[in-house]
């Protein structure tokens, strides 16, 4: 069983070594990072500086709301770079270059406020899995930089302190409800660091990071009482093909778009396409024989949809909400099909470019959680 006490006597040493500077506190409001920098700031007080950048691909108002949340255990500076953020990435399509660009851009934000604070370490909250990940090749978690030797003094003025590097997910949280940490950190569902970005399937644009942004409001209002483990709004371009072959051993209507998506395959990312099925039947059980057929092609992602389409439309709304204990392996979540219909009718009423919204199907494996 996990002992916060006594993890944070053994950790100390580690965050003691820092008494000769001060240390910026990179927080993204996610459970792993608050709790790294609520850590630091109690056994090290101001001399660590604890900042949340707004990167711009932030959810509605998050920047705000962490700090409001965070704000009795420690003081949270909102450094706001997303314009810088926005413009240089706007226009890049693939995933892993977006991540590449994404960590260049955040580290050399973080590198500047070190200097500007004349501090000499970074506190981050990277936590087991994802180094794990990030060298079983599957994908490069943006903040996994000592485990692969990058020479972060060299490249960016700091040495980085990671005092949770040995702990997994359910561990974090313990040690967060012991530190006062609210409820509204220490359960909140992961969001991955680069954040929108990574909702924007395919190309990054200004208008369809506005339209994720909504949707994603829309999908949390619906969800947020219900006990799943991770629920999101994805945004990608509607074009897709009718697909005869598919169809006809699966007895629905199969098309698939043009924009790719990650899936797992053996034990490393691979890209296959999205695919959605329209079928007379709703029933789960049967979707999912279905599902699992049509992934046996270069399918990683099986979506359904909801409702009618608006043939003006340009772009899909994904709906994706999944169960899962480790996120390594998950469950796609039976939202009851009214409750489906709601959403959709709301999300849809966003925006006149919104073609249609679809709901996916897709386990992990052979989809990932994420689309990138
Ligand atoms: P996948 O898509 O690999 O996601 O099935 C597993 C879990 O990891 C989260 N995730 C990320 N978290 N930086 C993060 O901090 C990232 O780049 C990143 N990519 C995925 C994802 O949200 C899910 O909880």
């Amino acid at each position: 069983l996990f002992d916060p006490v006594k993890f944070i006597e053994e950790v100390k040493p580690q965050l003691e070594q820092i008494v000769d500077g001060k240390a910026i506190a990179a927080v993204s409001g996610g459970v792993d990072s608050t709790t790294a920098a609520a850590l630091a700031y109690r056994i090290l007080g101001d001399k660590v500086i604890p900042v949340m950048i707004d990167t711009g691909f932030l959810r509605e108002r998050e920047a705000e709301k962490v700090k409001s949340m965070v704000g009795n255990l420690m003081p949270l500076q909102v450094v706001d770079v997303s314009e810088k953020f926005i413009s240089e990435l706007e226009g890049i399509s693939d995933a892993e270059e977006k991540r590449k660009k994404f960590r260049e851009l955040f580290y050399n934000t973080l590198s500047e406020l070190v200097k500007k604070y004349n501090a000499k370490y970074l506190i981050q909250g990277t936590i087991a899995a994802d180094w794990v990940e990030t060298q079983g090749g599957i994908k490069t978690q943006h903040n996994v930089l000592v485990q692969l030797g990058i020479d972060t003094e060299r490249m960016w003025g700091f040495k980085v302190v990671e005092p949770l590097a040995d702990l997994y997910k359910n561990e974090v949280r313990d040690l967060a409800r012991y530190l006062g940490l609210p409820k509204e950190i220490y359960n909140r569902q992961p969001f991955p660091g680069p954040g929108l970005l990574v909702r924007i399937v395919g190309k990054v644009t200004k208008e369809k990071l506005e339209l994720v942004r909504k949707a994603t409001k829309v999908v949390e209002k619906y969800l947020d009482s219900m006990d799943y483990s991770q629920y999101f709004a994805v945004i990608f371009e509607s074009t897709s093909s009718y697909e005869p072959e598919i169809s006809k051993g699966v007895g629905c209507d199969v098309y698939t778009y043009t924009a790719k998506a990650t899936g797992v395959k053996g034990d490393v990312r691979a890209y296959g396409r999205i695919a959605k099925v329209e079928c007379n039947n709703k029933d789960y059980e049967k979707l999912r024989k279905v599902m699992e057929k049509i992934t046996s092609y270069d399918i990683t992602h099986v979506t359904v949809k909801v409702g009618e389409d608006n043939p003006e439309g340009k772009y899909t709304i994904g709906i994706r909400a999944v169960l899962t204990q480790d996120f390594m392996t998950a469950e796609f979540a039976k939202i009851d099909w009214e409750f489906l219909e709601k959403m959709e009718s709301e999300i849809s009423s966003l925006s006149k470019n919104i073609k249609e919204v679809v709901y996916d199907i897709t386990t992990k494996p052979p989809a990932t959680i994420e689309f990138e």
